[in-house]
Formats: C-alpha cells, structure tokens, sequence
C-alpha cells in the first residue's frame, strides 16, 4: 500500500494541469507535526511501504526534515515530490540526514522561459536545475518529472537530455490527467493523435539513447485510450491519500463525487477509516459495478476504471468510464479530442480559493 500525504496546498507554482482540487485547503486547517507524526505511524501499521510527500510544495512545510525523519524511524519509504524551488544545498543535506530515500523533482520543458510560462513562476526552472545539483550532491537519488501536454509535447527529447545530464536514474513522461485544473484547462493542454504519436516515439527514442543509465516510465493520456485505466490500482485497494486537513480519500479527486462524505484522520484511526468507512467501500471490488463491467474479463485488471472521470464525463461516478470503449458516452472522449481548437487559448493558472487567473 502507499499513502500519499498532501502536507499542504500552498505552492509558488501556479500549474493549470495542478492535480489539487479547484478548492484548496487553507494553511489555517494543516495537520500539524504531531498530527502527521501519529498518521505515519498509524500507516506503517496499517500495511503501507510508500510514502509520498506532496502537496502543494511541501517543501512550504517548514517541519518537512522532522516529517521525514519520524516516517523513516517508523519504516516508511519517503518519496518527496517537489517542484524543488525551495531546496538550498543545506535544505538537501538535511533532508538527507533525516532519512528521505528519494526526491521526485517535477519540471514543466527543457526551455527556461517556456517552463516559467507554464509553471507560472519566473525563475523556477534555473531554481529547480539547482535543485537537482543539490539533490545529487547530497547523495538523495533522483526522478525528474515531466507532465506532458500540448505545449510541452515536442520538448521530451531534450527533457530527457536535460535529466540525464543532472543524474536522475529515472524520468517520468505523464500525460496530464484530467481533473480539477486539468479538466478546466482541457481545450489548452490536450494533444491530438499525431502529437502524441510523436510524444511517444520520442519516448521510445529516448529510451534507446539512454538505455542502461536512466530508466524512463511513460503514462500515457486516457484520452487517446479504448480501455481505461486501474485507478489508484482500484478504489480503496491500495492507495490512499490525505488531504492538508487531514480528509482521507480513495484518490485525489475523490471529493468531486457528490454523496460521499469522506472521514478525517483527526476523528477516526486511519485503521478504521480504511477497513469500516463507507466511502471507501462505494467502488472497492466488483459488487458496484455496472452489468458490462462485472461480465468483462478486465474487470479485476482495471478495476471499472476511474470513477472521477466517470463523473466528469458522464455525471455519475458509478457509470462505466467513458473511456471504454464499450461505454455508451465513449463519443464523448472522442468528441473532446476531435473538437480541440486549433490554437490552445490561454491558461486558467491554479490559484488560491476564489481566483482563478487567465494569461499564458
Ligand atoms: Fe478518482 Fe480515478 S481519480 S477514481
């Protein structure tokens, strides 16, 4: 199992594929250190390996060596995914001395100006290439991430360059998922057919150029797919995640589904949340399924698919995912992908509650 701990919304990066929900937590509601310290310890015990440490930017969380060090005391694999700007050479070796066994470091293109386009930070790039140099010099291995759209989707050949060159062993390509700020900003990240026959023969091509030094994973868009996905592997099976306030969801888009009221870790064991909690049950095994899917002999591989997405595109979570091919709104993934305008019009960048800015 891995959980995946959001220790806060805050973030100087403004991305509009951000995968939070369009309403943030405010800084007010966090968990405090204590408050985390017991989750990892209920979560260690509960049976998870994996811990991501998100957000947000959680390097925003000023506690984050005190985090790591008692998630590693308690057994935890400590990940942290981060966009890096805020990562001195001093902030590095204390995350190294604390325990952290891997930094996940996002970055938006190979080319400064158009990363700070996107990332809607001027500067970031420059400080996330520091980020990295600092990374590596404190003997934390490395993942450079690269969420792929549109306007990035011709870069992956030099973001792979550029990756290898800072010594990552590893480069995650993913395709932007379509939620929240993703969703919103659909019409300007999605790509088309071609584009993506290209993105991913720049994959493979980067695969074969840095074969044996840097292991490259590719997640490709659900969009361009006629089976969907295992979400989360399936709903409550094996991921959870916690929200800066402490909400425990099957998925970080959970809370767009209307009916289900999710628990918090400040009132429930993790445990109990986890075995007992109705939420988790809604979509967990086969039971809820719709007649298509409990017949289909995929039914334990993808597990019915993304309910999110169901909802999104169908407007009921409990509906076959739209992205099978055997759905009957499956016209609608395609009609998304056929009516993509021409020229992306300009992003909607993630912002605090209650404004959403456009530019770009
Ligand atoms: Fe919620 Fe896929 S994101 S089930």
């Amino acid at each position: 199992m891995s959980l995946l701990a959001e220790l806060t919304h805050r973030c100087p990066l403004s991305c509009p594929y951000c995968s939070n929900p369009l309403t943030l937590d405010a800084p007010a509601g966090e968990l405090s250190t204590a408050e985390w310290c017991d989750l990892f310890d209920q979560a260690a015990a509960l049976g998870v390996l994996q811990l991501h440490l998100s957000g947000g930017e959680p390097m925003a969380r000023r506690d984050l060596p005190a985090l790591v060090s008692h998630a590693a005391r308690a057994g935890l694999y400590t990940n942290l995914i981060t966009s890096g700007v805020h990562l001195t050479a001093d902030r590095a070796r204390e995350l190294a001395a604390a325990g952290l066994d891997h930094l996940q470091l996002s970055f938006q293109h190979a080319d400064a100006a158009e990363a700070d386009r996107i990332g809607g930070m001027r500067g970031a790039h420059g400080r996330k290439l520091e980020a990295a140099a600092h990374a590596r010099a404190a003997g934390i291995p490395l993942t450079v991430n690269l969420v792929v759209h549109r306007q990035n989707i011709g870069a992956i050949a030099a973001v792979a360059a550029m990756a290898a060159a800072l010594g990552a062993g590893r480069l995650e390509v993913a395709h932007v998922q379509y939620y929240g700020w993703g969703l919103l900003n659909r019409a300007s990240l999605l790509p088309d057919a071609a584009e993506l026959a290209a993105a991913t023969a720049a994959v493979e091509a980067a695969r074969a150029a840095h074969a044996g030094r840097m292991l490259i994973d590719y997640v490709t868009p659900d969009y361009h797919a006629d089976r969907p996905k295992p979400c989360m592997g399936g709903w409550g099976r094996r991921f959870l995640n916690i929200t800066p306030s402490g909400r425990a969801l099957p998925c970080h888009a959970a809370e767009t589904i209307p009916g289900l009221d999710f628990p918090s870790v400040r009132d429930q064991a993790l445990a109990a949340i986890w075995r007992d909690d109705p939420a988790f049950h809604r979509f967990r095994g086969t039971e809820w399924m719709p007649d298509t899917c409990r017949s289909c002999d995929r039914r334990e591989l993808d597990w019915g698919g993304c309910r999110c997405q169901a909802l999104a595109l169908a407007g009921d979570a409990a509906a076959m995912d739209p992205v099978c091919g055997r759905s009957d709104r499956h016209h609608v993934v395609r009609a998304a992908v056929a009516d993509r305008p021409g020229l992306p019009p300009p992003f909607r960048y993630r912002q605090a509650p209650g404004r959403v800015a456009a530019g770009g």
